[in-house]
Formats: structure tokens, C-alpha cells, sequence
């Protein structure tokens, strides 16, 4: 196998996760977590500025969820929902669905993003059984976007057609993803989103509307698109194919959901563009228990249970332990109005960033909404040239990041195609002092890296 199929996203990556019995030579290990900072053995301190992959949004360490969880686990850890409902589990979905507003009335609990994914699928093929409509089973995903790493979710990643798992999955139609910073010869960001739209319906046509089940998309691109996202007609638009096809629409809010954008969901932001199925999980557990799942209206749920009911799960489903700490994380969400914080310092950031774009060459966009950001990482800004995909740019600004103490979490999809970013995603509870010193590291990294890649020859 070649080394551009196993080393996608970096040539080191990977090794690092196989424990070995003496432990990795490769990197630190971390000792302790507190609020926006991570702490390895050795002492050194870093400033967790992407939330790990976007996961962390309360920061580490939050005293109320650890209370939650110290009190949920001298009651009862585990139990399987068949047999009994618990008060953190029914919590939870009460305060979620509040949260998440009209057609979003119910909730189910896996443990991961890959998961719901899964789970969210098999629903919606149950649901198109139960209204007599077998024939739709065939799936339509973006290129780039990512979905998780279980067979059935990798099958819609953008890139699936080039893993290495490609003739183990079922893959779904894809169609380009409306891009906001790069786009094909001839379009801009409005024009090439108003393409990207038509591409559905045709996709839909070609496949034969009777036989297509679902959309599913990422409303907010995560990892593989770096934080963009389109312009407000293309939510709308897509909706109305979607019901004017009988398709299925599904936001993939593993990363976006749970107030990362500033809103509990980023449906919220296109109402006209309301799907019918939203997935989250990450934010949701905040890294402090696996938790996950998709919220679904009565109705679906309803038609559902009434053709025979949804019995696929695994066996962490709705765990009293995880229930209790997605409530705890929403309350401490709620009560500490960080949606608003993430707003404003969101906001804040971005126009530090930007400010940072004349002297920094390399710092090619500044993209984002709420405290989901990204920049695109350029050897030219003027024609926003991609990075050489000779260089490992993920290892290479992680390892400068942590000199200067700083986290950072690059990211390159498709071999580079669509070029290289950072994320941007600090906790939620990030303050204005925070995002200072974050943008301070930040700048010292990319100079650094600017003069190196400009010595070895790699900037344009
Ligand atoms: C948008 C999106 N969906 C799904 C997943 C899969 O989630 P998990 O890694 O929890 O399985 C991810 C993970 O990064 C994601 O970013």
C-alpha cells in the first residue's frame, strides 16, 4: 500500500495511537487538564486552543461536571434501557430537546459521532419503510466532508473513494460541497453554492428520486472543510429539494451542535433550512464521557415505533453515567450563557486573525462562525496556492505549536486537495484575555513557520 493512502492526513500520524508497553517515544504524557490548559508530565503547560478535536467546550476540568459525574456514579453507572429508564437520561432529553426547539422532540443516546451517524441512518431507512416506501436506500453526501470512522458512516465521507477501505464500504453519491474560500475556474462563493445546490437535485434525478433515502450534511464543515460554510439560500434551497423529492434531510451536527457556533444547533441559523434529522455528540459529552445520538420529531419517531419500532442500539446506549454528564455540560452551557460568549469571542478572534493577514503571507483565510474557525494555511495569498503536499504540515505546526505552548490541530482532507487548515476552536468558556494569548502564540508560530518554509523554499 502506497504511503499517500496510509499517510493522508500526516506522515507521522497514526503510530502515536498503538500503545506500546513502555509507551511512545514520540510525545508527552499528559499529566492533569485545568479550564482552557493541559498540563503534561514533564510540567510544561499548553493552551488547549482547538478543544482537543473539538470536544472540550466547557474546558477540562469543569467542577460542576465532575461533581455530576462523581454523584451519578455512587448511584448507579450502568444500566440497559430496556429494562429502565433513569432520571439523568429522561433529564437530558427534556433539557436537550428544549434546547434544540420544535421538530427536534426526541432523543436517542449512542456514544460517539460515528455511532449516531449509524443509528441516524438505520432510523431513517425504518422511517421510509413504515410510510411504504422500501425502494429508498441510496445515501447523498458532500465532497469534502466527514461523518465518522465506522463503515457505515465512512461510506459519505468525501474522501471514501480513495481509502483504502473504499471496497469494504457502501458509498454514498457525492456531490461537491459549497466551498466559501476556494472555488472551480469561473465561479464565486454564491455562484459555485448555487451550482453545488443544483448538483443535489440532479444527483437525486440521475439516482432515481424513488430509490434516494437521505442528504446528509455537515451544515458547518468540521475537520474536512475547515469552518466554512455557505451562504444563507443554499440552506433554503436544499431544503426545498429535499421535499420536493421526498429525501430525507440530516445535519451532521457532531461538531457544530451544542452552542459551538453560538446557537445550541447551527440549524438554528437557517430556519428555512430546518432538516428533518440532526446528529451530535461531542460538545454534548464535552470529553468527559462518550456520548452521542440524534434527535428526531414525534412524528418520524411516532411512524416508527407504530410500523414495529427502532431496536438497534449497542449496549452504552443511554448509560445513566453519560446522561448525567451531558446534563451537567448543558447546564453549565446554559447557566454560563457561553453561547453568547462564544458570539462575541468568536467574533473577536476573527478579527484578530484577520489582523495578523498583512504581515503573515502564509495566513491565507480566517474563516468561521461562533468559536467554530479555522485559517487556511497558503504559499500564496494573493492566488491562494495550497501548501506543497510534500510538506507534513499537521506534524510540522503541531511540533512548533508546542514549543510555544500551544495545541493546535491541523488539518488536510484528500491528500490535500483541498488544502491545509488549522482549527480554531477554543472552549467555549474562552475569555478575551484567553483568545490574546492564544492569537500572541499563534503569531509566533506562523512566523516561525513562514521563515522556514520560506528557507526550504516552499513559499511562492
Ligand atoms: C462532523 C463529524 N461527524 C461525525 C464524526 C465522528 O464522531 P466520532 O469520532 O465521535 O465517532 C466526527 C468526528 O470528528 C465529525 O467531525
Amino acid at each position: 500500500m502506497s504511503e499517500r493512502v496510509i499517510g493522508e492526513h500526516s506522515k507521522g500520524g497514526g503510530l502515536q495511537h498503538f500503545w506500546m508497553p513502555k509507551g511512545s517515544p514520540q510525545i508527552p504524557r499528559i499529566a492533569r487538564g485545568e479550564g482552557m490548559y493541559v498540563w503534561d508530565e514533564q510540567g510544561n503547560r499548553y493552551m488547549d486552543c482547538t478543544s482537543g478535536p473539538v470536544v472540550v467546550n466547557l474546558g477540562h476540568s469543569n467542577p460542576r461536571v465532575l461533581e455530576a459525574m462523581r454523584r451519578q456514579a455512587e448511584k448507579i453507572c450502568y444500566s440497559y434501557p430496556t429494562g429502565f429508564e433513569s432520571e439523568a437520561n429522561t433529564e437530558l432529553a427534556n433539557l436537550l430537546t428544549a434546547e434544540a426547539g420544535e421538530g427536534f422532540d426526541r432523543a436517542f443516546f449512542v456514544s460517539s459521532g460515528s455511532e449516531a451517524m449509524e443509528k441516524c441512518l438505520e432510523f431513517s431507512r425504518l422511517f421510509a419503510i413504515s410510510r411504504g416506501q422500501s425502494s429508498r436506500y441510496k445515501l447523498i453526501s458532500r465532497n469534502p466532508s466527514y461523518h465518522g470512522s465506522s463503515l457505515g458512516a465512512m461510506g459519505l465521507n468525501g474522501d471514501s473513494a480513495n481509502s483504502p477501505m473504499a471496497p469494504m464500504l457502501h458509498p454514498s453519491i457525492q456531490i461537491p460541497a459549497p466551498l466559501s474560500y476556494r472555488q472551480p475556474a469561473g465561479y464565486n462563493r454564491d455562484s459555485y453554492a448555487r451550482r453545488c445546490a443544483e448538483c443535489l437535485e440532479e444527483a437525486i434525478l440521475e439516482a432515481g428520486p424513488e430509490t434516494v433515502l437521505a442528504y446528509v450534511m455537515e451544515p458547518v464543515m468540521g475537520l474536512t472543510g475547515g469552518a466554512q460554510y455557505a451562504p444563507d439560500f443554499y440552506y433554503t434551497r436544499v431544503r426545498e429539494i429535499c421535499d420536493q423529492y421526498g429525501v430525507l434531510l440530516i445535519y451532521d451536527e457532531v461538531i457544530s451542535g451544542a452552542g459551538r457556533t453560538g446557537r445550541f444547533l447551527a440549524s438554528h441559523w437557517w430556519p428555512r433550512g430546518r432538516p428533518d434529522l440532526v446528529t451530535f455528540a461531542k460538545g454534548i459529552g464535552g470529553g468527559y464521557y462518550p456520548l452521542g445520538g440524534f434527535l428526531a420529531p414525534d412524528a418520524m419517531v411516532d411512524a416508527v415505533v407504530a410500523a414495529g419500532g427502532f431496536h438497534l442500539g449497542h449496549t452504552y446506549k443511554a448509560s445513566p453515567l453519560a446522561c448525567a454528564v451531558g446534563l451537567a455540560v448543558l447546564q453549565e452551557l446554559k447557566e454560563q450563557d457561553l453561547m453568547s460568549r462564544a458570539l462575541e469571542q468568536g467574533e473577536y478572534l476573527r478579527k484578530r486573525l484577520v489582523s495578523l493577514q498583512p504581515s503573515i503571507s502564509i495566513l491565507g483565510d480566517v474563516r468561521g462562525i461562533g468559536q467554530l474557525n479555522a485559517i487556511e494555511l497558503v504559499s500564496d495569498q494573493a492566488t491562494k496556492a495550497r501548501m506543497s503536499t510534500s510538506l507534513d504540515v499537521q506534524e510540522e505546526i503541531k511540533r512548533l505549536g508546542m514549543k510555544e505552548g500551544l495545541l493546535i490541530y491541523a488539518r488536510r482532507t484528500s491528500f490535500g486537495e483541498f488544502g491545509d487548515w488549522l482549527m480554531m476552536t477554543p472552549p467555549l468558556i474562552a475569555t478575551r484575555e484567553d483568545i490574546d494569548v492564544l492569537v500572541e502564540r499563534l503569531e509566533k508560530v506562523l512566523r516561525t513557520y513562514q521563515d522556514d518554509l520560506a528557507a526550504r523554499g516552499f513559499l511562492d
